[in-house]
């Protein structure tokens, strides 16, 4: 099988209450580049990547567009405005992309720490599945609360997984998640649990805690030692 083109949307239009900094998240600089440039230079030799689409806020578009050039010259490059919440910012991206497009991979701007080699194996699975999310079987145990955060259960460990990004689908599947989650008013907060709606298969592809999100001030404090370690 001839491999199928491949898009690469990534969400970086939230403004990062949870880190409270002035900046938003994907454009603070580590190393001496923003979050958003390490992030998307792990995805400059996969293969197949033919378009690379970019949500963002309206003051990030023009030095957005700068950097998807620099970055990604010989790819179609797009900056779309974010919407309200992530799902919508998604959903902007997912119309600049064209017919060509058989595989769609969505990543966090905030997770520049992906592995090449794990992003290709999501795509290899998605491309044979359907749809391939990276993730870490669960560290600790997960309790679901009620009210006042009295524990109501606890599922078993074995069978929970933290779900990272990127995660990957066939276009076709993507698109038809979107579109029946917007026709059913349903808001997730990963692409997967749109995609499940619909029926779709999706399987889970162990990652490693190293793509961890930058979501709060310690893990800014992590990222930027991390980054300081690469570059010796
Ligand atoms: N994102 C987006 N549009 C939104 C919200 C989030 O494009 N309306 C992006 C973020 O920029 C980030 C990714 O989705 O790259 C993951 O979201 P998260 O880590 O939750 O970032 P924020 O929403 O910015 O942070 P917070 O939830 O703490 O406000
Ligand atoms: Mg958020």
């Amino acid at each position: 099988m001839d491999k199928q083109q491949l898009a690469l949307i990534v969400p970086a239009a939230g403004t990062g209450e949870r880190l409270g900094e002035e900046v938003p998240k994907p454009y603070l600089k580590l190393a001496g580049k923003t979050i958003l440039e390490h992030t998307l230079s792990r995805f400059q030799e996969i293969s197949g990547l033919g378009e690379v689409i970019v949500s963002t806020s309206d003051p990030y578009i023009q030095q957005t567009k700068t950097l998807l050039e620099k970055l990604f010259p010989e790819q179609v490059t797009h900056v779309v405005k974010g919407g309200k919440e992530r799902q919508n910012s998604i959903r902007n991206a997912l119309e600049k992309i064209s017919g060509k497009t058989g595989l769609i991979a969505v990543h966090d701007a905030v997770r520049p720490f992906v592995e090449p080699d794990d992003i290709e194996t999501c795509i290899t699975e998605a491309s044979r599945w359907g749809g391939a999310v990276l993730a870490i079987p669960s560290r600790d145990t997960i309790k679901i609360a009620g009210k006042n955060n009295e524990i109501t259960r606890t599922p078993d460990r074995k069978s929970l997984w933290q779900a990272q990004t990127p995660q990957v689908f066939w276009a076709a599947l993507l698109r038809e998640a979107y579109d029946y989650a917007e026709k059913y008013n349903f808001l997730g907060s990963d692409d997967s649990s749109l995609v499940e709606k619909v029926g779709g298969k999706i399987v889970l592809v162990e990652g490693t805690e190293r793509n961890f999100k930058i979501t709060y001030p310690f893990d800014l404090e992590v990222a930027g030692y991390l980054l300081k370690q690469e570059k010796k």
